[in-house]
């Protein structure tokens, strides 16, 4: 079997799912493969926070680019509930994060400080104002709380963008994209069921885009890094308000009554996928030190996610230079959050609109991926064709 499309989309996590929407909105004819199910991977796996002041460290290009894609989140929940009748849970909470000791606290007033120079709203909290503002939680020596920080239900957003896609995309479940290669103004893909030849590849393939990164001269190091959550249930009056950070875990209160406790960072397991009794017992201890007045929550449930992990944390976005492929990959810690900016900028990168000078960070070229990256010639096309179509 054989398919021709403007845009093929690899990859049908959040990055891929919304990415393809808006390339659809913007007319294109966009073919979406999924190796599982829409979402089936970290964008459904995940807590959902939209923590742009939390996850980020340092002032800088990443930093705008988290705040601006929360600034998004509002107006991208609501168009998403008018296209698909599903509501996302979007809820600007703020983020509290508590620091155990003294030189956490001062690490934290000095977040709070560059993030208030950069325009955002940040406080440090005593003691006291922490267990004013969430009764539940240790107060420690105080805390930082980020008022415009929230999260929504990443299981429903994954739901929301598979409708939107299904609407609006031709999507192909348990299809793989195997191979890769540019041919001259085109993309050619082979899947275990057809060829298909694109006018351009986007590559959102998460923690598996390694395996075509290669194929495409890109040599950005896309690695998985696990995580394993639970859900917990709390059974008295008392409840978490807000999303709490206890230094240690995240806390994450869900519209259910149930809050997401997150998350081990592994970086030597692979694609292992099993709840572990080490990272479980890591989460519980966490969980009873951050709420001690939770500690006889039911445990509702468990998994495992694997994050795209990426040079510095940050994706790589954009078109490669002189061949029709755009990367959304490498969203590590923060692709829910990311999820509204990415789509933006990859319908603005596959329909050549001017690529914003703030975000040039994030290209390619900048980003130090393009090692290697050839461009086939005519005869190595029809090599490649040949190639491709022998794998049917
Ligand atoms: P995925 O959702 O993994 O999607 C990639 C898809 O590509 C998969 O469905 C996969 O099957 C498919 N695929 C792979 N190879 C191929 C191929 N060759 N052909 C076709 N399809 C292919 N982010 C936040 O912003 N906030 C959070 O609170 C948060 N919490 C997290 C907690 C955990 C434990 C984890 C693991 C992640 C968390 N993240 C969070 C990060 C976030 O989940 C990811 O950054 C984001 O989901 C990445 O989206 P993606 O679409 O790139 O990847
Ligand atoms: N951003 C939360 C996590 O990756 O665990």
């Amino acid at each position: 079997m054989s398919l021709v499309c403007d845009v093929a989309v690899a990859g049908g996590g959040a990055i891929g799912m919304a990415s393809a929407w808006r390339l659809a909105q913007a007319g294109l004819n966009v073919a979406v493969f999924e190796r599982d199910r829409l979402g089936a991977e970290a964008s459904s796996a995940a807590a959902g926070m939209l923590g742009a002041q939390l996850e980020v460290h340092e002032p800088g290009p990443f930093y705008q680019l988290c705040v601006e894609s929360r600034e998004r989140y509002p107006a991208f929940a609501e168009e998403l509930l008018a296209e698909t009748g599903i509501d996302i849970q979007y809820v600007r909470s703020g983020i509290l994060k508590v620091a155990p000791a003294p030189d956490q606290a001062a690490a934290l007033q000095a977040q709070a400080a560059w993030q208030r120079a950069a325009g955002s709203r940040a406080e440090w909290l005593s003691a006291a104002e922490v267990a004013h503002l969430e009764p539940a939680a240790s107060a420690g020596c105080g805390g930082l709380w980020l008022p415009e920080d929230g999260h929504v239900q990443a299981p429903l957003l994954v739901q929301a963008l598979a409708r939107a896609v299904h609407q609006t995309c031709q999507v192909f479940c348990g299809e793989p994209v195997l191979a890769v290669r540019c041919m001259g103004d085109s993309v050619l893909l082979q899947t275990p069921a057809r060829t298909v030849a694109a006018g351009a590849l986007v590559v959102a393939a998460g923690a598996w885009a390694g395996t075509l990164l290669p194929q495409l001269g890109v040599s950005f190091p896309v690695v998985p890094v696990k995580g394993q959550l639970m859900a917990v249930r709390p059974r008295g009056a008392l409840r978490l308000q807000r999303v709490l950070h206890s230094g240690e875990v995240y806390l994450v209160p869900k519209r259910d009554g149930t809050v997401v406790v997150g998350a081990t960072e592994e970086h030597d397991a692979g694609f292992q996928r099993d709840v572990t009794a080490a990272g479980l017992a890591w989460l519980l201890d966490a969980y009873c030190r951050a709420v001690p007045g939770l500690a006889d929550a039911a445990v509702e449930r468990t998994w495992t996610g694997f994050r795209p992990g990426s040079p510095l944390g940050q994706p790589v976005l954009g078109a490669l230079p002189d061949v029709p492929v755009h990367l959304a990959v490498g969203h590590f810690r923060n692709g829910i959050l990311l999820t509204p900016i990415t789509a933006e900028l990859v319908c603005r990168s596959v329909t050549s609109q001017p690529w914003p000078v703030q975000w040039q960070a994030f290209l390619p070229q900048a980003r130090g991926a393009l090692a290697g990256q050839s461009r086939a010639t005519p005869a190595t096309a029809a090599a490649s064709a040949a190639h491709l179509s022998e794998r049917r």
